[in-house]
């Protein structure tokens, strides 16, 4: 079927839905292919809206058997998009059985399949892919769900009300939007346990997951129940209904969905197990867990108006899950890899063709707005916020938000208005965060005169499409002082930034400082700070506060990358020093050390490139960075072997932080005697291993040192049984090839039997190594920019949003040389030129393109 032409959508264009929703009642027969749903719809007009004689209700890919309203039989009008139906001047009842195809819904949005079992995906507009109905999120009701089917079980949202063989009720009390609403039947097993909130009330807390996979429940339970505690005891938010359930999915788009009291997990963000996850998999699933449990405040009990506030919900519940993991782990740590994560997706998608504000204007599929930008950029705008009005004003506000918006759709107007009225504050140019796209540069001028130091800043953000001429923002610039001994000479303080160009003066000064600023990356911005290499390097000693000391480590290898890719310097020795001395320094905890050895990314490299104007050689960032990696291999290599056997955990392995922690050191160390050994020490940890983290950074070590053909069998033949851990064995392969043989890698992986590229986790973990390749993925050939476009072309019938996401991997062709440009837009035109592409990616390829 065609998709309806592309129609833009704005925000301005807002308007209340006519009708309000008192009711519905859902009743599923499930089958495979031919799944009746039945609906009974309470409306009642608006009050606060303009009354009509004819409703639309959205429904797409519906077969409708029969509508009635009133009791009396109606024929609508039907298009590709929906229903148009006359109805009476007051409350009415509106009634329709529609029959859908589950079995062949492979885009995995409204009802779909996977490994035989029934599940649910509608945020943001699936639902209308199961019936008729006024799916937006300012359109709440009370849902009554009755599901028959074959299977033993048989969810939905809320409560139990009847339970017979073949045959469930569920009741939710709360209302809440269409995207909430969930449904699973399957064979599958709980993994259960209890909760008690602080007023006393008893959950009980299931984990749903297909049988054989019981042993990986327990770690996500666990994180459950640190959730609820967490919200309880930071934000005064308890749970509202007396089950909780979990279900993980092996074929899902996205990470997790927050439906009320039923939140669906790709099984990739859920189960766990020492054996078959890494360190970083067992924190992501903590995070995702609370995330999704977050979301039951911010999120279903205060929803969006509409998708243009999804920032409301995800940018609040994302810092919400950062806060939960900086308690639950270590606090620098945390900010240090949002920060990383931050600048390599936000920063290039804010710079590129698909840049947009944290809250959109228009939107042709919304499916393409849940980006690093309304996420990670919306948490950051929120951290400011905290920053700026600090710890007890940013509570009571959140206090004064909860109480005067549970039940609303709201908006970031409301949202903006509690921080307005607990502080007084006028937040008229902050908003600017929500409304600008862009990156702000900010410039830092210093003089120090007698015993004042000026601190002169100045602000630009460079215009772009979608904000031609962005207007100054509000920037809450941390800054302590540091004097030459090393001693503090000012404690963390916070500026205001809100002009074009401001300066602030520190008098009373015993000697020079060196400033620390843009402590804890208080603000998204790019900052250039011109101090000289051993006033980085004494900062990256000294510095007091932890992030700014592993950025200073950063800014040097930055600029010692640069000097090597554009005039072939030698890697800087006052860089490699100063590294040196903070890995070894035994009293700074080995999380910290392991990031300090970090190298900026290659695509980072590249960006910083492209915005001092010139062309990035994917091929000589690649060759620097892999001398500098020798470099650190020689400055280490009296120590590694030490710091190696130091942080080699022998404890029954266990989660937390403190052993994940050493493991990230130790297996840094892994990469660099891997450099000078040839892979000795990498097959004995590989033959040593007992959980997953120590095997698979064994592995890659042994792939990087051209040992890995044996163990890349042993370990497929260990593990082909686990889907999870095949996808690990998919990209790793990817990951690891050298950049001439990423794409030919990539493609022989395709033909591999296991490869399906209907399964979301399968598909990425190729393509996604493949994308996230940066020498790889723009190698002078062109061949992984070919591959990737005959595999998007293959995918976008069957699922268009895995598709349009993937997409992205082109936006940054601008950055490259003319031939690559022309290379990667010959593919990106071939994909517009395939025959009934999909909305999604046709408004991804498009935007990308540019006009
Ligand atoms: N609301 C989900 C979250 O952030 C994300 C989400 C949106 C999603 N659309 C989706 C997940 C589609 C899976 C599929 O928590
Ligand atoms: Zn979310």
């Amino acid at each position: 079927m065609r998709d309806a032409a592309p129609k833009t959508i704005y925000l301005a264009d807002y308007t209340p839905y006519p009708w309000t929703v008192e009711s519905v009642d859902l009743h599923f027969t499930l089958a495979p292919n031919a799944t009746r749903v039945r609906s009974v719809i309470r409306f009642a007009p608006n009050p606060n809206a303009s009354a009509e004689d004819a409703m639309f209700l959205h429904g797409e890919k519906l077969k409708l058997i029969s509508a009635a309203i009133d009791g009396a039989p109606v024929t609508p009008d039907l298009s590709d998009e929906g229903l148009q139906v006359a109805v009476p001047s007051g409350a009415f009842t509106f009634e329709a059985e529609v029959e859908i195809d589950p079995a062949n819904n492979t885009a995995l949005e409204g009802l779909y399949m996977s490994n035989g079992m029934y599940c649910t995906q509608c945020e943001a507009e699936g639902f209308r892919k199961i019936t008729f109905y006024p799916d937006r999120p300012d359109v709440m009701s009370v849902f009554t769900v009755t599901v028959e089917g074959p299977h033993p079980v048989l969810l939905s949202n809320g409560n139990p009300v009847l339970t017979q063989n073949h045959l469930a009720k569920w009741h939710d009390p709360w209302p809440k939007p269409a995207y909430l609403f969930a449904l699973v039947a399957g064979d599958l097993v709980a993994h259960s346990d209890t909760f008690t909130t602080m007023s006393g009330r008893h959950v009980d807390l299931n984990l749903y997951v297909r049988p054989g996979d019981e042993g990986k429940c327990a770690f996500g339970m666990q994180a459950l129940k640190a959730s609820m505690k967490w919200d309880e005891e930071v934000y005064g938010r308890e749970y509202d209904l007396d089950l909780f359930n979990i279900v993980a999915v092996d074929d899902f788009n996205m990470g997790a969905m927050e439906n009320k009291g039923l939140n669906i997990f790709n099984s990739s963000a859920v189960l766990a197990s020492p054996e078959t996850s890494t360190d970083m998999n067992f924190e992501r699933i903590e995070a995702i867990i609370a995330h999704e449990y977050f979301h039951n405040w911010t999120g279903n009990r205060i929803t969006c108006r509409d998708w243009f506030q999804l920032c409301l919900k995800e940018g609040l519940t994302v810092y919400r899950d950062s806060q939960f993991t900086s308690d639950m782990r270590s606090a620098p740590v945390k900010r240090i890899s949002d920060v990383i994560d931050l600048r390599g997706r936000q920063f290039a998608e804010d710079q590129g063709p698909l840049a947009h504000p944290v809250r959109p204007e228009s939107f042709q599929e919304i499916n393409n707005f849940y980006t690093a930008t309304v996420y990670e950029k919306g948490a950051e705008v929120i951290g400011m916020l905290k920053t700026l009005v600090g710890d007890e004003a940013y509570y009571q506000a959140l206090d004064l938000y909860f109480e005067r918006h549970d039940g609303d759709a709201a908006t970031i107007e409301d949202w903006l208005k509690v921080f307005e009225d607990t502080t007084g504050r006028n937040l008229t140019q902050f908003k600017r965060w929500y409304a600008q796209a862009g990156t702000p540069r900010v410039t830092l001028e210093e003089n120090f005169e007698l015993d004042t130091l000026t601190l002169t800043f100045t602000q630009h953000t460079p215009p772009s499409a979608a904000t031609p001429d962005p207007q100054p923002q509000v920037i809450p610039i941390a800054v302590g002082l540091i004097y030459p001994d090393g001693t503090e000479a000012l404690e963390t303080r916070v500026l205001e930034m809100t002009k074009a160009e401001q300066s602030f003066r520190f008098t009373g000064l015993e000697d020079e400082p060196v400033a620390s600023v843009l402590r804890g990356f208080s603000a998204p911005v790019v900052l250039t700070q011109n101090l000289s290499d051993t006033d980085r390097a004494h900062l990256l000693a000294n510095d007091t506060d932890t992030f700014n000391r592993w950025e200073q480590g950063r800014t040097l290898a930055r600029g010692s990358l640069l000097s090597m890719i554009r005039t072939g310097a030698a890697p800087d020795a006052k860089y490699l020093a100063g590294i040196h001395a903070v890995v070894t320094d035994t009293s700074l905890d080995p999380a910290t050390r392991a990031l300090m050895l970090g190298l900026p990314s290659q695509s980072d490299l590249a960006t910083t490139l492209h915005d001092a104007g010139e062309t990035p050689d994917p091929a000589a960032i690649y060759a620097a960075s892999e001398t500098m990696r020798e470099a650190l291999a020689d400055t280490f290599s009296s120590d590694a072997a030490g710091l190696y056997a130091a942080n080699t955990v022998t404890a029954p392995y266990d989660p937390g932080a403190e052993q994940a922690g050493k493991r990230s050191l130790s297996n840094a160390m892994l990469s660099l005697i891997t450099r000078r050994d040839g892979g000795a020490a990498a097959q004995a940890q590989y033959d040593a291993a007992d959980n997953m983290t120590q095997q698979l950074s064994a592995l890659a070590n042994l792939i990087r040192a051209g040992k890995g053909t044996a163990s890349l069998t042993a370990f497929y033949d260990q593990w082909k049984d686990d889907r999870l851990v095949m996808d690990k064995w998919f990209g790793l392969q990817v990951m690891e090839a050298a950049p001439e043989d990423a794409a030919a890698t990539a493609e022989a992986l395709t033909r591999h039997p296991d490869f399906n590229h209907k399964n979301p986790n399968r598909f990425r973990a190729v393509f996604g190594a493949l994308v996230m390749h940066h020498a790889g993925f723009h190698h002078a050939s062109g061949a992984a920019y070919t591959l990737l476009a005959d595999w998007l072309i293959t995918l976008d019938p069957l699922n268009p949003q895995t598709t349009a996401r993937m997409c992205s991997a082109f936006q940054t062709w601008k950055r490259y040389d003319a031939h690559r440009q022309r290379m990667i837009l010959a593919q990106v035109d071939r994909i517009l030129a395939t025959p009934n592409l999909s909305r999604d990616t046709t408004e991804m390829l498009t935007r990308i393109r540019g006009a």
